[in-house]
């Protein structure tokens, strides 16, 4: 255990003591640095992650009183109110469920977990201890996002019967963990397309999922890439540079889904979902809604539709709920449901087989 100095830097008692796992770029970019914007509010009072450098470099640069190796040895030391999991995907669930078991409210990075039977456990802990459990599903946060829930609930859609999801980058591998199958899960679909198919089934008001066909491809992330530096490292790279996937839901409905790291396409990042509904269609990535008025086909647009920091409002949504002041967008239960479809997506693409998630 670091311990930076003797008072620790616990001056004030009234606030809000927050913990961090895994203290890496998304911790930094949407986590720390937020949580930094309200210290009248919080104060950051451990930090835990396997790396002794980053450690001490969270420390140093962010005044955490403790740091610790190991996130048990946190949570059995330091006196948490709430803390962000920002590992690598397979110690989300380990570290939550520590979290939770010590009463600590949570918010979990993308993917809740590496398995449907790891988000269960952690809905299950969750309401066990009444603490809270969100996930970070920040592009729910962003300004158009909540536009378009307001649009589809207000029933300018009608009935969502089918949508397409795509979270596409034409050369877009990241480096580190991201190309590691042990310890993310996956590629592409875990890491990018989950926030578009979270998107997707939040707008649709979470249907049920009964039947799920995938595809996964590793066609161009194993081999070196000629026509630019290849950032990667393509001899380790273990998880699928494309999906591809059909959900049915219980209400009739059909998503597809189309999500890559690399692919030959015309596109540069496109994240978008579309829905079609009964009255009308949604386009996220131009906040537009597609309609027939008076007969005519109407595309209502909001160019000036603001974008404030989605991790910023999210982070700030989080320390209003640790306040009591209002509640988190996603569910634990919402989580399953995600991770049930990502898991019968890869399942699907294994056997060729459709899956019941
Ligand atoms: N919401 C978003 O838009 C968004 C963006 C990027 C990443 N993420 C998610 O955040 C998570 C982390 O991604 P990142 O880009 O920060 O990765 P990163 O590799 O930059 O950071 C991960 C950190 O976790 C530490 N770590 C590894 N194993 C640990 C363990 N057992 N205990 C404690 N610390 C451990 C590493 O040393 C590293 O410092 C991933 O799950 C990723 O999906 C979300």
């Amino acid at each position: 255990m670091h311990d930076r100095q003797s008072d620790g830097g616990r001056s004030s008692l009234a606030k809000l003591k927050i913990g961090v796992v895994g203290g890496g770029g998304i911790a930094q970019a949407a986590h720390i640095n937020n949580y930094k914007k309200h210290a009248d509010r919080v104060e950051l009072v451990a930090i835990a992650d396997v790396n002794e450098a980053t450690v001490r470099r969270n420390i140093e640069e962010h005044g955490f009183a403790y740091g610790f190796a190991d996130f048990n040895e946190m949570f059995e030391n330091a006196e948490l109110d709430a803390v962000s999991v920002c590992t690598p995907n397979k110690f989300h669930a380990p570290a939550t469920l520590a979290a939770l078991k010590a009463g600590c409210h949570v918010l979990c990075e993308k993917p809740p977990a590496m398995t449907s039977a790891e988000a269960m456990e952690m809905e299950a802990a969750a309401a066990a201890s009444g603490t809270i459990l969100a996930y970070g599903f920040c592009n729910r946060y962003r300004a158009r996002a909540q536009y378009l829930k307001r649009a589809i609930e207000a029933g300018e859609l009608g009935h969502i019967y089918a949508g397409r999801i795509a979270a596409m980058r034409r050369n877009g591998i990241p480096g580190g963990v991201f190309v590691n199958k042990e310890l993310q899960g996956g590629g592409p679909l875990i890491d990018i397309g989950v926030h578009m198919l979270d998107l997707a089934l939040w707008f649709m008001d979470f249907p049920k999922p009964v039947q799920v066909m995938g595809a996964a491809y590793r066609e161009l992330g194993t081999k070196p890439y000629d026509s630019v530096p290849t950032p990667w490292d393509y001899a380790n790279y273990t998880v699928e540079d494309l999906a591809m996937g059909m959900i049915r839901f219980e209400n009739g409905a059909t998503l597809l889904l189309e999500t890559s790291f690399i692919v030959h396409a015309p596109e540069g990042n496109n994240n978008t979902v579309r829905l079609h509904g009964t009255k009308g269609g949604l386009d996220y990535k131009t906040a537009g809604i597609h309609q027939l008025r008076q007969g005519i086909p109407v595309d209502i647009v909001a160019p000036k539709i603001p974008d404030p920091d989605m991790h910023q409002v999210q982070l700030e949504a989080f320390i209003d709920a640790l306040e009591g002041k209002g509640r988190m967008l996603s569910t634990p239960g919402q989580g399953v449901v995600v991770q049930q479809i990502i898991e019968a997506l890869y399942r699907s693409a294994e056997t060729g087989e459709a899956v019941v998630p």
